[in-house]
């Protein structure tokens, strides 16, 4: 397994990817297959495109890309000492080898080497237990859960936010 920040020349295995995680796990994103299948390639491109504030990190298996996350900085003034952690998504043949724990790491070791970025936060459905277990067995922890966070076809799911805080 090889991982790597992505760049625009991986915008359309990025784009292939990304719509396979939301067609087969709808529940588990705030976007949508039916929003993002209409996004054109340079959409992808746009957002591969790393800045000093975010990056995309990919896990590829014999050249092939089969896991993603990303990272994005708030940049207001107040809130710049906190990152984002958006996109996770292993593709279903590749799960329980370790992909998204290596994915994580590296995001955070990469997350640490920002200056002034200090906790990392993200949401998960409260479903999820493989999604909250990965990130608990990383140091995150629960401060908020936000009651009936997403409506997917009139059903509703909790939304459980995790903070981990990498320095004080
Ligand atoms: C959640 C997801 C990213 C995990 O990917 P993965 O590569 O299979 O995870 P890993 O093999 O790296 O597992 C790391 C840890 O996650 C937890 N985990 C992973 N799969 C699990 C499962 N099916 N049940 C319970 N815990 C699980 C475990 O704590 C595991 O550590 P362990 O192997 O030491 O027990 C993957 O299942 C996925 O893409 N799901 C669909 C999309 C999604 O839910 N994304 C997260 C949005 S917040």
């Amino acid at each position: 397994m090889n991982i790597r920040s992505l760049s625009e020349s991986d915008a359309h295995a990025y784009q292939q990817l990304r719509l396979n995680g939301l067609q087969s796990s709808p529940e588990a994103y705030v976007s949508s297959y039916e929003q993002e299948a209409k996004f054109p390639l340079e959409f992808y491109k746009e957002l591969l495109k790393p800045t000093p504030d975010k990056f995309v990190l990919g896990a590829f298996v014999n050249n092939t890309l089969f896991g993603m996350a990303t990272f994005m900085r708030d940049t207001g003034l107040k809130d710049a000492h906190k990152g984002n952690i958006y996109g996770m998504y292993v593709a279903p043949e590749l799960r329980g080898h370790g992909m998204a724990k290596a994915l994580m790491l590296e995001l955070i070791h990469k997350a640490r080497k920002i200056d002034g970025v200090e906790q990392l936060k993200l949401a998960v459905v409260s479903e999820n237990e493989a999604a909250r277990n990965l990130y608990e067995s990383l140091g995150f922890e629960v401060y908020g859960v936000e009651k009936n966070a997403l409506k997917h076809n009139g059903v509703y799911s909790d939304g459980v936010w995790m903070a981990l805080r990498l320095a004080h």
